[in-house]
């Protein structure tokens, strides 16, 4: 055991996120060689008396099914299975976790590494934390440590966020808590800093000179089905807005950092977030699906928002008057997420470029991932004619036979290795909860009510409204198709 041991705990094992997200992360980082048997074992802790074998079973089922399943998985995912133990108990006592770190220890041996996954409510976060500290911490500081991985909602404002940041700070230090945003870990959310700061050309246009205005997009086309209980009481901006989309804006808006140190990134990020304006009522269009109240979780009566157009504006030399839109919804007519950047009109226009669209870069996060640039060019031919076309990078054409990892997967494997970089740090969460509380305070108050929308619909017609009063201009006649294979 040169390489001392590594126990990863699931806490939470038996439920949801434990079983789509975090498992499968899991295997795929052990396929890939990141977690070696001999030094890592994955622990699943929960409430429920289930035996190991259960758990395994329960774990098993998802990846047999996969439509990604490899010839050979099977016996890779039995392995694999065979590293994970269960310890059923409370989370707010310390027999289950007494028992937790016995068995953590029994394993054990050289530098003791522990990394704690609370796939939870954070309603349990408090609890869970004073039992890690109480009973379960590394006790090996030749590189030795202990580290917890927290998942949003981290509070509902920015006085419950600040209430749990304090109770879990009391606990562990800044660089023991990892606030994963799963959008920090999506591939092209990761290229930004890439495509930003190592190349030429963005360098000189990236500014309010150049850029008329920003979307950063998420749309949905499927409604809260099943989980309608809890998205009742956050709402699209809690569950989409204040931290994904933010997340993003914080990646296409900030200043170079003066290095990829997680530190100085996550300072420029911090600088943005704090430069966000007051966001005026009006520039807000908030809609709900048609249907969303007759889930038998959702209050008849709910005002809470399925979808939302906010429109951001940074007080900055560099963004000033440039407004960006930020939308989310469910239950609309396509699926896909991503950053659209419109340039202003050509000055002394000789070519109508008005009545054809304006210049565009869309950085597509999902699905498919690919980036493209709406331009003009010579329509090929005997005319001369000017027409949109597109510089197209499709990562599936380009990158044919590479798997992009998933969000997951790459963000535990940082956990792992101790870099931050992509995760939320503690001042960054209280500016990005000081955005949104006043208008999230406003719509739970009832001052501010959702439209009605149609399920698969573009959302309210008020929202594309919003969308020209603020600059955009809509391409008529030209559309992206994503290159087939
Ligand atoms: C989650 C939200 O954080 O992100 C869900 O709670 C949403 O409501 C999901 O569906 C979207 O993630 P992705 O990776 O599918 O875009």
């Amino acid at each position: 055991c040169e390489g001392g041991s590594l126990s990863i705990v699931v806490l939470g094992a038996s439920g949801d996120l434990a079983k789509k997200k975090i498992f499968p992360a899991l295997l795929h980082l052990y396929r890939q060689g990141f977690l070696p048997p001999s030094e890592v074992h994955i622990f699943g802790y929960a409430r429920s008396k289930i035996t190991d074998e259960e758990l395994r079973e329960r774990i098993r089922g998802p990846f047999i099914q996969a439509k990604d399943a490899m010839p050979g998985d099977f016996e890779t995912v039995s392995k694999f299975l065979q590293l994970i133990k269960y310890v059923s108990g409370f989370y707010d006592t310390e027999k289950g976790f007494r028992l937790l770190d016995e068995e953590i220890s029994k394993v054990e041996c050289g530098s003791s590494r522990r990394l704690f996954y609370l796939a939870l409510p954070p309603s349990v976060y408090p609890s869970v934390c004073k039992m890690i500290k109480h009973c379960c911490m590394s006790k090996s500081d030749n590189g030795g440590w202990t580290r917890i991985v927290v998942e949003k909602p981290f509070g509902k404002d920015t006085d419950s966020a600040e209430k749990l940041s304090a109770q879990i700070g009391e606990l562990f230090e800044e660089s023991q808590v990892y606030r994963i945003d799963h959008y920090l870990g999506k591939e092209l959310v990761q290229n930004l800093l890439v495509l930003r700061f190592a190349n030429r050309f963005f360098v000189p246009l990236w500014n309010r000179d150049n850029i008329d205005n920003i979307q950063i997009v998420f749309r949905e086309d499927f409604g809260t089905e099943g989980r309608g209980g809890y998205f009742d009481e956050y709402g699209i901006i809690r569950d989409i807005i204040q931290n994904h989309l933010l997340q993003v804006l914080c990646l296409v808006a900030m200043e170079k950092p003066i290095s990829l140190k997680p530190e100085h990134i996550r300072d420029e990020k911090v600088k943005v977030l704090q430069s966000v304006l007051s966001i005026k009522d009006e520039e807000v269009v908030l809609g709900q699906y048609e249907g969303y109240t007759s889930d038998p979780t959702v209050p008849d009566d709910s005002n809470t928002p399925t979808f939302a157009t906010v429109i951001l504006r940074i007080h900055s030399e560099r963004w000033e008057g440039v407004p960006f839109i930020i939308k989310a919804g469910k239950a609309l007519n396509s699926r896909k997420a991503e950053i659209r950047v419109q340039f202003k009109d050509i000055p002394g226009d000789i070519f109508k470029c008005k009545k054809l669209g304006r210049n565009e870069f869309v950085i597509r996060l999902q699905p498919p991932e690919a980036m493209y640039m709406k331009f003009m060019v010579k329509q090929p031919g005997l005319e001369m004619a000017t027409v949109q076309s597109e510089l197209d990078l499709s990562y599936r054409q380009r990158y044919q036979g590479i798997t992009i990892p998933e969000a997951y997967e790459r963000l535990i494997l940082d956990t792992i290795r101790g870099d931050q970089q992509h995760f939320v740090r503690r001042d960054e969460l209280k500016a990005a909860w000081e955005i949104f509380t006043p208008l999230l305070h406003k719509i739970d108050g009832g001052q501010l009510s959702p439209i009605p929308y149609k399920q698969g619909s573009r959302g309210p017609a008020a929202a594309d409204e919003l969308l020209v009063n603020a600059g955009y201009v809509q391409t008529h006649g030209y559309i992206w198709i994503p290159p087939t294979l």
